[in-house]
């Protein structure tokens, strides 16, 4: 699966990157009321300008990607000084208050986002197959602490593909991949482009343990 994407961002196949920051962002995120300078987990980051949008704003990003090339674009086309070092498992960038960790999301350890206080997920669901789904919503839950928010953007394709990524994923699924660790909102479903996706925008909070 990895090797997969490894792939794909070699060959440049990332239709699902775009080329501005996410009008849903920047509408919802604001609601959140995040401290300012609170770091935000990006999980499954590919070369997204949220973050760029994020630290912008005074959130320092922690970002996490498989793809060493998608990072190299990243901070290719931006500005300012990049610094490099690791940190166990991962490759660790860093360009002005962007720090993107190369390698697998599941290595994650909670040591690691123990500052964390909010996080933003666009489209990591349909990267995954439907076990890696599970695993993803229960490692993101553990890795953050009771009250974290976020906001997800979910991405919903009308036309089956034949096979993934990306693949099909219902909101019903997100539902229930999220409610056992997380509060979850729908906040609002955009119509279908015209490729046959359409996105979902949810706000969610960590759970506190006894709510578990
Ligand atoms: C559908 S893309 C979404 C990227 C980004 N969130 C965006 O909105 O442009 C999913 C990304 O997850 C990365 N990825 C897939 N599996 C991963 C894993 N296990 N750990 C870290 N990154 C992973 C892929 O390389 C790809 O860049």
């Amino acid at each position: 699966m990895a090797n997969e994407w490894i792939e794909r961002w070699r060959e440049g196949r990332i239709a699902f990157h775009r080329d501005e920051t996410h009008p849903q962002l920047m509408r919802h995120w604001p609601a959140l009321h995040i401290p300012t300078g609170g770091k935000v987990l990006v999980p499954l980051c590919g070369k997204s300008l949220d973050m760029r949008w994020l630290a912008q704003r005074g959130y320092p990003v922690l970002g996490i990607e498989i793809s060493s090339e998608a990072i190299e674009q990243f901070v290719s086309e931006g500005e300012g000084e990049v610094s490099r070092y690791h940190h166990g498992p991962f490759d660790i960038w860093r360009q002005g208050s962007v720090e993107l960790w190369c390698g697998d999301f599941f290595q994650l350890h909670i040591d690691n986002t123990r500052e964390i206080q909010a996080f933003y997920d666009r489209a990591s669901l349909i990267a995954l197959r439907p076990a890696a789904r599970q695993r993803y919503a229960f490692h993101l839950a553990q890795l953050l602490s009771p009250g974290v928010r976020g906001l997800m953007i979910t991405i919903t394709r009308s036309i089956l593909p034949e096979k993934g990524p990306p693949y099909h994923v219902e909101s019903d699924e997100v539902r229930l991949l999220f409610t056992p660790n997380f509060e979850l909102e729908l906040l609002d479903v955009l119509p279908p482009n015209e490729l046959g996706f359409s996105e979902h925008i949810w706000s969610l909070v960590r759970r506190g343990p006894s709510e578990e």
